[in-house]
């Protein structure tokens, strides 16, 4: 059975906002070089490798699938940050909003009786779980530590 039209280009979306993300930490990540924290950059750039990674789990399974999946522009991230810690707020906030994107995906393989599709989907599902709780420890840190445990935070995730 080959994807329906309706989640090939769900897929596509999904593709989609995996490279956003990538490129969302990439920016986060030259944000804090710009800054000197090397272990937050360190962490962004780890980040931003496994959503690439993520995106590119979803364009083997829908090619395998007989998708068409489609490669194209992304649009731009931001640049600018008031804190670190508005950072990790960011990318926090931004892990629950690809949850629900995922969860939706699932309705939809739950709707077009694709169960293959469901059982692919299950390894998103934990990986948003994890994705929320490690932002979300950070943003704890940061909120017991305030901006005087910086450098310790800093230096705590560089060893990513
Ligand atoms: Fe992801
Ligand atoms: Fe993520």
């Amino acid at each position: 059975m080959e994807l329906t039209k309706k989640l090939s280009d769900a897929f596509n979306a999904q593709i989609q906002a995996e490279m956003w993300s990538s490129n969302l930490y990439l920016s986060m990540a030259v944000h804090f070089m710009d800054q000197g924290l090397d272990g937050c950059a360190h962490w962004m750039k780890k980040q931003a490798a496994e959503e690439l990674e993520h995106a590119h789990k979803l364009i083997d399974y829908a090619v395998q699938r007989g998708g068409k999946v489609q490669v194209s522009a992304i649009d731009a991230v931001p640049t600018e940050w008031a804190s670190p810690l508005a950072v990790f707020e960011h990318v926090y906030k931004h892990e629950k909003h690809v949850s629900e994107l995922i969860d939706k995906l699932m309705d939809l393989a739950v709707a077009e009786g694709d169960k293959a599709t469901q059982d692919f989907l299950w390894w998103f599902v934990r990986e948003q779980v994890e994705e929320e709780d490690s932002a979300k420890k950070i943003v704890d840190k940061f909120n017991i530590f305030g901006v005087h445990g910086l450098v310790c935070i800093d230096k705590e995730l560089g060893k990513r």
